[in-house]
């Protein structure tokens, strides 16, 4: 992954965040939410989002960077206590993985996934779970070769369908080529 280079965000990166997260979603979404969803997306709205997530102290954000050292795009997890109905302990929530155009496809998403999964896997959790818009088709199929399964009910973000995958085993993800 020499192409690319990854930091922890801090409060300081709410701003950066906040642009390429509009960035991300206008790249992402345009078709797949509903056309007055899509136009009330703001930049306000994604600030105030960003520094209440770093209210949270507990979770992980994570910017990734070009070579040019442009901000290209970021993760997101937490830990998480409830779902699987808490049986395989306390797991990792994948909140966000966004790349612009620009920088998909080229393995940075895959490497990613494995820096999360090893940071879940170093804090003790076992397992890793996360939404997807139920369209969001691409998206679908990259956690699926990154070897997530589905599980649970279909839900709902802004009133668009969501399904849930999940890694059992965060180390497995955190080792997978
Ligand atoms: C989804 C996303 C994070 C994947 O990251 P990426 O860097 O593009 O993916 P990678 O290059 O690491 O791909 C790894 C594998 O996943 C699969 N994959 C990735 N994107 C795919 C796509 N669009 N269609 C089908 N399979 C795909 C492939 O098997 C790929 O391996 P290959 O390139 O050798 O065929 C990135 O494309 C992205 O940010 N998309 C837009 C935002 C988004 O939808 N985020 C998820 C919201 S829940």
């Amino acid at each position: 992954m020499s192409e690319f280079s990854s930091r922890a965000a801090t409060e300081a990166d709410a701003q950066t965040l906040a642009a390429l997260n509009l960035a991300c979603w206008r790249e992402t979404y345009v078709g797949l939410l509903p056309a007055e969803t899509f136009a009330a997306l703001s930049l306000g709205e994604r600030l105030d989002h960003w520094r209440g997530v770093f209210q949270m102290k507990g979770d992980r954000v994570t910017l990734a960077m070009d070579a040019a050292g442009e901000t290209v795009g970021f993760t997101h997890w937490r830990a998480h206590e409830l779902a699987l109905g808490g049986r395989l302990g306390r797991g990792g929530e994948i909140c966000a993985i966004y790349l612009r155009r620009s920088a998909q496809r080229r393995g940075l998403g895959g490497w990613l996934m494995r820096l999360m999964a090893e940071e879940m896997r170093a804090s003790g959790l076992k397992w890793a779970s996360l939404v997807v818009l139920r369209e969001n088709l691409p998206a679908r199929r990259f956690y699926e070769a990154m070897g997530a399964r589905r599980f649970g009910h279909e839900l709902s973000w802004r009133s668009v369908p969501q399904v849930a995958y999940g890694w059992r085993d965060v180390g497995r993800l955190a080792a997978h080529q």
